[in-house]
């Protein structure tokens, strides 16, 4: 495996950052998880904006997207796969101890590893957890990501695959990697940004492919709706066959079915919406 770190390829064993790197020291970085297949990303330029966005948001230098650009192609030639995850990651770089910012620059790696297509339908559990819809990094897709590690934790211990947080005002919100979707009286209604998600990449494409409302939700919706499904780049659209106890059906539902079908022509006609 071959991994850009900082200008250059590299064998995956000498691929190395510095221990002192901000953010390994204190999660000050921020990501891009992309989908590629065949070696062909998707949705790259969304992703780049949005990496861009979060640059900004934490107050780092924008990236330089040519460089990005350059690095994911290279890294994409070098490790073939009919699937994979492309890992762009961007940190606040050389840095002292505490949570002031170093001088030295940020840090740009991008890795890629292979994958399997997700299954069709999955299980969620809701997690007592709140997400803050008023953080400093509210929307922002950084590396502090260890409350979707122990959330994700929890998840797979109940034989789930994903946890659903509310927000601090008991609103639903969304999972520590995905964003939810849910039918009620037949009607397909996804959180608004302000309920504190990330302003998932697969989620507004869903939206505008799909017409689907953005509505402030009570988190006991999840009880209630007759379908549910999760969107991200790596799931892309994915039915909910349960809720904590609740069973839905085995088979997704029709609206997600729809929004399933609908995803899949369109992000194969144009692999840059
Ligand atoms: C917290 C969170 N919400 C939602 C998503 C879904 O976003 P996207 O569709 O851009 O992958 C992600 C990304 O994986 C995420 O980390």
């Amino acid at each position: 495996m071959k991994i850009w770190v900082n200008g250059a390829l590299h064998p995956a064993e000498s691929a190395h950052v510095s221990v002192l790197d901000h953010g390994m020291t204190v999660g000050d970085g921020i990501f891009e998880t992309v989908k590629a297949v065949h070696g062909q990303p998707f949705a790259l330029t969304r992703h780049l904006d949005r990496l861009t966005r979060s640059a900004r948001g934490l107050g780092l230098p924008d990236p330089d997207l040519d460089e990005v650009r350059r690095a994911c192609t290279a890294v994409l030639d070098a490790n073939p796969a009919a699937l994979a995850r492309l890992r762009i990651t961007y940190t606040g770089g050389l840095s002292p101890l505490g949570s002031d910012r170093g001088d030295a620059g940020p840090t740009l790696v991008v890795a890629a590893g292979e994958t399997t297509r997700r299954p069709d339908t999955t299980a969620v559990i809701t997690v007592p957890w709140t997400r803050n819809e008023r953080g400093a990094l509210t929307g922002l897709k950084t590396t502090s990501y260890a409350e979707n590690v122990v959330a994700l934790a929890r998840a797979h211990e109940q034989g789930a695959s994903e946890a659903l947080f509310a927000n601090t005002v008991g609103q639903l919100c969304e999972g520590t990697g995905s964003n939810v979707f849910v039918v009620l009286d037949g009607e397909l209604h996804t959180p608004p940004l302000a309920s504190g998600c990330l302003a998932g990449i697969t989620r507004a494409l869903t939206v505008d492919w799909t017409g689907a409302h953005e509505t402030d939700l009570p988190f006991d919706a999840l009880e209630r709706a007759e379908e549910i499904f999760l969107t991200s780049t790596l799931r892309d659209v994915q039915a909910v066959h349960r809720v904590d106890g609740r069973q839905l059906p085995t088979g997704p539902g029709p609206v997600t079915a729809k929004a399933m079908r609908v995803f899949d022509e369109r992000s194969g006609a144009d692999l840059d919406p």
